[in-house]
């Protein structure tokens, strides 16, 4: 298993469990998808390319073999986490839903890519606690001001207004990565390109040899 040791839980309510332990190794896993799961964090602004990035290297990968899943903000806001809005509460305990169904998808041997903005380091911190060392920080990064230009949804237009609340770079803050394992200038170069970085940097990480 990846990630948390099992019965060394954390924050659990519950008491009296007991951890069941798999009798599949993740490097059997590993051995037949032709690469070790993990998790790729993708956090940057709204309109940093995240999504957009995020569902071109699924799509690229599939298409090299890989066993790849988009976890994406929009989407999973939609389901999973329909019940979460924006303060500090709500988007702490989305990024906890998601770090751990992303630890859950790597450790069934998956590449799951996850696309939030998670603006907080500590959000993030806590996701890669639960993934161990399959967590891979990949930072989006684009400009306020360039990501404001695209506005890709209105959005950043919407929240100068003042009828948003609570937007991340407007009335809300952004933590940017101190240390991720990778940046992409999404700013001013070519999805492409940015796809590449990427998909060169998942070759190298996660490929087996
Ligand atoms: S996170 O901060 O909790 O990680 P997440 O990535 O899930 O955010 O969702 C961000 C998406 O929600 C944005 O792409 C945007 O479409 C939408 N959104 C709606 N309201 C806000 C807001 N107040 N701040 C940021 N994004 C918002």
């Amino acid at each position: 298993m990846t990630g948390r040791p099992p019965n060394q839980p954390f924050g659990v309510k519950s008491e009296n469990l007991t951890i069941v332990e798999h009798r599949v190794a993740t490097s059997s896993r590993a051995q037949r998808n032709g690469h070790a799961g993990g998790v790729l964090w993708f956090t940057g602004l709204s309109g940093a390319g995240k999504s957009t990035l995020a569902m071109a290297v699924e799509q690229h990968l599939f298409g090299k073999g890989y066993q790849v899943y988009v976890l994406d903000g929009d989407n999973i806001r939609s389901g999973l986490n329909a019940n979460l809005g924006f303060s500090p509460a709500d988007r702490a305990e989305n990024i906890r839903r998601v770090g751990e169904a992303a630890a859950l998808f790597a450790n069934a041997g998956i590449l799951c890519i996850a696309a939030f903005i998670s603006p907080y380091r500590s959000d993030r911190e806590r996701a890669r606690q639960a993934a161990g060392k399959a967590f891979h920080e990949i930072h989006i990064d684009a400009d306020l001001a360039i990501c404001e230009q695209r506005d890709p949804k209105g959005l950043y237009a919407k929240a100068r207004a003042g009828e948003i609340e609570d937007f991340t770079g407007v009335s809300a803050p952004y933590e940017a990565p101190a240390d991720p394992e990778l940046t992409v200038d999404s700013g001013d170069r070519s999805i492409a390109a940015c796809v590449q970085d990427i998909v060169t940097y998942v070759e190298r990480a996660f490929k087996l040899k």
